[in-house]
């Protein structure tokens, strides 16, 4: 496994790299933006593509490095359902799976410092974002924070895994790079109290000053959605509305862009064809099951995934492999099912 902890030294933010081996899928945890053209060039050294880049919670210290990793890579953004974000590819929530080839990660829901906090857990080792530091934990005085629910996350969840777990956190500000369940739940001083009003009151009486980039970061972190209003204007996006009402047209095909985790969550169109994002390229290029599907049929390809992201992409990537006629339908599966369209 290619395992790689990286630093930004202005937030003392942690970033992962992490790939089952060289020349094959990466996925990326907590990026930022300053720091975007250095992990392109280590994806470039160590032979990688980057197919998810995962945020655990919407950061107030830093700009996230999601949606430059989206465009200049065409890699799908994940982050939890609760999170305020305008767009991301993905959602996940407690009990999912985000896979790449070779690695999974098991999404834990563990708010408290923020209400869109998650932890992913992979194998012997947890990403904990700001829920548990190294013998700290994350505030939980803004962004919708719940002490108490911090309490629980951490005691109930994250404490319960193997007490051998390495612990790799969103930041460390004094140089310490990883720990353990065990190390943390003995030695973590806000660890140490005997219930939960205990660890509340310790919470709320630390009286920190907001981090320097707040105003700046979480604004922009709110915004990182893909413009998705060029392709309208092309008339290269159909609304719900439209895709219902030519819904079992013959001169369409459907293409299901979603991971098979997302299908069964939540539903798919009747009649499409499942084609996954991370195969995109091999299945749009001349040869490609999409490519000769729309040659040979002379029929429109209309993607979708789950809120109109991958599925803009998609469509870029159809007419730069030269299909003339693709579109996509715009929100997704999310607005799909806003509109009460069908579903298999
Ligand atoms: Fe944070």
């Amino acid at each position: 496994m290619i395992f790689r902890q990286l630093f930004d030294s202005e937030s003392s933010t942690y970033t992962y790299l992490l790939a089952s081996r060289r020349g094959g899928e990466a996925l990326i945890v907590d990026p930022v933006l300053e720091k975007v053209d250095r992990y392109l060039q280590l994806l470039q050294e160590l032979d990688l593509k980057l197919v998810k880049a995962v945020d655990t919670h919407v950061h107030a210290d830093h700009i996230t490095g999601l949606g430059e990793l989206r465009d200049r890579t065409k890699c799908i953004t994940v982050m939890g359902e609760q999170s305020g974000v305008d767009v991301v590819s993905m959602r996940v929530s407690e009990g999912d799976r985000i896979d790449i080839e070779g690695l999974a990660l098991d999404v834990m829901y563990t708010p408290g410092h923020t209400d869109d906090s998650y932890s992913f857990l992979m194998g012997d080792r947890v990403f904990t974002g700001d829920t548990l530091l190294i013998r700290g934990t994350g505030r939980t005085d803004f962004q919708n924070g719940s002490a108490a629910a911090q309490y629980d996350s951490i005691f109930n969840k994250l404490l319960k895994l193997p007490d051998e777990t390495l612990v790799y956190p969103a930041h460390d500000y004094k140089g310490d790079m990883v720990s353990t369940i065990a190390e943390e739940r003995d030695h973590n001083p806000r660890l140490q109290v005997p219930s939960e009003a205990a660890y509340v009151e310790i919470m709320e009486n630390l009286n920190l000053s907001n981090p320097k980039m707040m105003d700046v970061a979480v604004p922009a972190n709110l915004n990182i959605g893909l413009r998705q209003d060029d392709l309208e204007r092309m008339g290269l996006s159909l609304s719900c509305g439209d895709a219902v009402s030519q819904l079992g047209d013959p001169s369409l095909i459907l293409v299901d862009l979603r991971d098979d985790s997302e299908r069964t969550k939540n539903g798919v169109i009747p009649g499409s064809v499942h084609a996954p994002y991370s195969d995109l390229d091999e299945n749009i290029n001349p040869g490609g099951m999409l490519h000769e599907l729309a040659k040979s049929t002379e029929r429109r390809l209309v993607f979708y995934c789950a809120f109109g992201e991958r599925s803009a992409m998609a469509v870029d990537a159809a007419l730069s492999a030269g299909i003339d006629d693709a579109c996509h339908i715009s929100g997704g599966m999310d607005a799909w099912k806003a509109a009460q369209g069908p579903l298999a």
